[in-house]
This record gives structure tokens, sequence and C-alpha cells, in this order.
């Protein structure tokens, strides 16, 4: 199948080359907003003012065997109107799994939505079958499959993945990865959280509970009756993969949700919080800053906590990107208004999310200077490099890494188990660089030592147009197949996407 939806969508592009040729123009900064690679859709659909709607939590599920099913739901996202959604749980995004170091969960994923899907632990140190192979297809309950042959393990309905949640606490998420329709299936509403806690955090006096907010940020835009507007190829999304030319950069919304609702309020107390960012945008990156100006106590990254606190003004954050972070509203009268702010976006792409603080409080949470032990990787003498960029593969238009497109079946990179490589990510325009099975550490940008916001475990980095990186990689305990890629999910969707074998 996955020749024959290659092939289909090579063939789209293709034939919609000539506004493909003008869609590259997006690139050199003609309808691109700066920092950005994408294109912003218009909502058809008024949005609502910023700052009116209540900021939700996602729900929680724990234990050691949890189901979760996928299915089509009505929520309301722009007040007094209803917008169809695929949830996990029937919500968006979908309930936070909180599970512990050291203590094996099942997660069995059940498909009552439209499509298949493949549902993926990003950050997840996972055996290959149950990480989500793209073509491992969770078919729709009670669908069977219409073509002979098939190449991936397919599942009927339900399939277990097992965690073995063998690795620290971190922020992680899960999201939906089939094979080119991870971008439009993402957008419908395919995404959660799933937090790892382990006893080291346990022991540090962070803020917890009510001050433990995680903020799930993304942008969507808006049809004139207030259903998603993507603008897929193939409206089905089960046939023919790929978006409207015009967007092949990336789809950007001009509407910023926050836990699925637009331009959210919070109110706090006058006291410290711990704030998990995940940018869960399809294309979108963000330049998070408080107005007033606080500082931003980085404490985490993508593979948990970093050995010590880094101080921001603002943060750049990238789609797939965590960053869990303090902020101590302890520092501005009660009363104070506290908004984040994207200093990349204007008009209504520049506001995220508002803090009310509301409340004087009792505030026994600190910050440490010291918060884990991070081990620092020493490379060996295996070096690879991944160039990502625009390709064209005999006369098509896509996104190649190395000038290939995705081939499941062929392998970009051969690694052993334990050793310790050095991968040189390259870009022509922004690339989000994602690694499955093993975080990385970042070794340098540009000759340059890594920056401000790259240090501790990653398994996303942003890759900034025409920048080098290269990073220190390590894979453990599972030999298999697994995937590297663009988390711009138009990219990763058009191609953008290599095989890692590990053994
Ligand atoms: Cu967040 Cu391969 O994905
Ligand atoms: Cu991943
Ligand atoms: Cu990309």
């Amino acid at each position: 199948m996955n020749r024959l939806s290659r092939r289909g969508f090579l063939g789209v592009l293709a034939a919609a080359g000539g506004t493909a040729a003008l869609a590259g123009c997006g690139a050199l900064g003609i309808d691109t907003p700066p920092g950005q690679t994408g294109d912003v859709l218009r909502s058809a659909h008024p949005l609502p003012a910023p700052y009116t709607v209540p900021l939700p939590r996602p729900a929680t599920r724990t234990g050691t065997e949890i189901e979760i099913v996928q299915r089509v739901a009505d929520v309301e996202i722009l007040p007094g109107t209803r917008t169809t959604v695929w949830g996990y749980d029937g919500t968006f995004p979908g309930p936070t799994i909180e599970t512990r170091t050291g203590r094996p969960v099942t997660v069995r994923h059940r498909n009552e939505l439209p499509v298949p899907t493949v549902a993926h632990l990003h950050g997840g140190h996972t055996p290959p079958e149950s990480d989500g192979w793209p073509l491992d297809l969770l078919l729709p309950v009670g669908e069977t499959p219409s073509h002979a042959h098939m190449p991936g393990d397919l599942a009927y309905g339900t399939r277990d993945h097992h965690y073995p949640q063998n690795q620290r606490a971190a922020t992680l998420w899960y999201h939906d990865h089939r094979m080119d329709f991870t971008g439009p299936a993402v957008y419908k509403g395919l995404a959660g959280l799933h937090l790892v806690r382990d006893e080291v955090e346990d022991a540090l006096p962070l803020p917890r509970g009510d001050r433990e907010i995680p903020l799930v940020v993304c942008d969507r835009s808006f049809d004139a009756d207030a259903q998603f507007a993507y603008p897929a190829l193939d409206r089905s999304l089960r046939r023919v993969p790929g978006v409207d030319p015009e967007w092949m950069e990336g789809v950007l919304g001009d509407c910023i949700l926050v836990n699925g609702a637009p331009w959210p309020v919070a109110e706090v107390d006058a006291a410290r919080h711990r704030l998990r960012l995940l940018n869960a945008a399809n294309a979108r990156r963000f330049s998070l800053a408080f107005e007033p100006a606080l500082p931003i106590v980085q404490i985490g990254s993508d593979g948990g906590l970093l050995a010590a606190p880094v101080t921001h003004r603002s943060l750049d954050v990238a789609p797939g990107e965590r960053f869990d972070v303090v902020v101590d509203f302890g520092q501005v009268p009660v009363g104070t208004e506290v908004t984040l702010v994207n200093l990349l976006g204007t008009g209504g792409t520049r506001e995220v999310l508002r803090f009310r603080v509301v409340r004087a409080a009792r505030d026994d949470s600190a910050v440490p200077a010291r918060l884990s032990e991070v081990e620092t990787l020493v490379p060996g003498p295996v070096r690879r490099e991944f160039v990502f960029r625009r390709g064209t593969t005999g006369d098509h238009r896509g996104w190649t890494i190395n000038g290939r497109p995705f081939d499941p079946d062929g392998s970009q990179a051969d690694t052993r188990l334990g050793e310790t490589e050095v991968w040189r990510f390259r870009t022509d325009v922004h690339h989000p660089v994602h690694v499955h099975l093993d975080p990385f550490q970042v070794l340098a940008r540009n000759g340059a030592g890594p920056g401000p916001s790259d240090g501790g475990w990653k398994d996303t980095v942003d890759v900034r147009p025409g920048e080098i990186v290269d990073v220190a990689v390590r894979f453990t305990d599972y030999a298999g197949r697994y995937v590297m890629h663009c988390h711009n999910l138009e990219h990763e969707d058009m191609a953008m996407m290599a095989t890692v074998r590990t053994r």
C-alpha cells in the first residue's frame, strides 16, 4: 500500500505542478509570517475575543491498563458553536496519561473513527512493535482491509501498546502517526499528553497539584461552519495524501488554542507555577514570553529535568518540543494580568494565554539549583549527516532527507545499540527534527555551542533555516525499525521521514 499511496501522492503533486512552483515563494518570505515555515489559512468563522474562555484541564488517566477510545465527537471550541473533532476518548486534547518510571503500562487503543490510525508515544522508550510504525495500521472497528496485501502489522479494531516506562520522568505526548495522514489526523484532534513521573522529581520542592499546569499549545483555522479547516487534497483522508500546494510549506492557523480552548484565561494564586509546555501545532513555531516580563525558569526539556535551571526572557518552541518551566506569579501584585504572548505572531497569533493573579497565597515551592543527574553522552567514531530540504524526486515536489523520500523498506541509518553516534542535521527552511526511541543531546549549532534552550535530553530539535546542528544520540534496549523525521507535519506527510534500524 505504501508504494501505491506514495505514487498517488507524487502524481497529485505533479498534476498541480504549476501552483506548486508558485507556492515555493512562501519560503522566500512573501506570504509567510516571520520565523515560520508555512502559510496562514484564514478562518471564515468569526473568532472570539482573546481571554474570555476559561483554560480547560485535560482529564487524567492512571493505572497499568488504560483503554482509550478514538472517536468522533462534537465539542464546543468557539463559544456557542460545535466543532467535530477526532478525539482520544472524544476529547481534544486527549486525556493526559500519567505513569511512573519502572511501572509498565498497557494502553489499548480502540479505533471508532472512519479511518485507520496509528498511535505513537512521542518521547517513549518503546519496543518497535508498540512504537507506532507508520504502516502498522489500526483499522476501524468492523473494517476488514480492502487490499490483498498491506505491508504493515495490521490490527483490527483494537491494539495494545506496551510501554515499559524504563525511562526518566518527562513530559511525553501521544498522537496519530499514520503514513501520509499524520497532519490532518492531529489537526482533527488526535493528540494528548503522557507524563512519566519518578522519585527524583517527587523529591524536589517544585510547584505541584493545581500549580502544575499542562499547556498544549497549537493553532487552528475554522471554516464558516466552525469546523477545522484543513486544506487536505482528499477530504476523506483515506486515499490521496497531501495538502493544497499552497500549504505545502506548512499549515498555519489564525486561532491559537491552549488545551483545546481559544486564547483562554486562567485564574491563579500569586505563587510559583509549573507549566508543562507542548507545541502540538502542525507547523507553527512559538516564541513565548510573559507580559509584564517575568523570568521563565526552565527546569526540563523533552527528556525530563535539566541538571540545573536555566532562566529565559523568551523561549522558542518548535512543533513537537516540550519545555517544563516555572513562573512566579508572586512577583506581581494581586490583580495583575500576566499574558503569555508569542513574539513571532502579529494580531491574534501574538496572543496565547492569560493568567489572572487573583489571590495571595502561601508558597512553599522552590526551584533548587540542582535538579537531576544528566549523564553526558560521549560520542564514538560513527558520524552521519541528514540534509532536510525541499526535494524533487524525479519531477515531483515534496520534502526529502538526503535527497530521498521516506522508504519504509530501506534504512537511512543502521545503528548499534549502546553506541553513541554524532548526527548532523542540515536544513534549507525550518525543520524541527525528531528521533524516535531515545533522546539525544545537542552538541553544537553552526559550529558554536548549543543554544540557550538546547540543554538536557531532547528528542526534537528546531533546526533553523540554513543551520547545522550536531547531536549525540545513543539507542538502547530495543532492536528493530524506527523512524526519524521532520515534525512539521505537512513535511512529514510529504515524505520527510527516514527509517532507522537498531541492532
Ligand atoms: Cu511526535 Cu514520529 O512523532
Ligand atoms: Cu516520536
Ligand atoms: Cu520540515
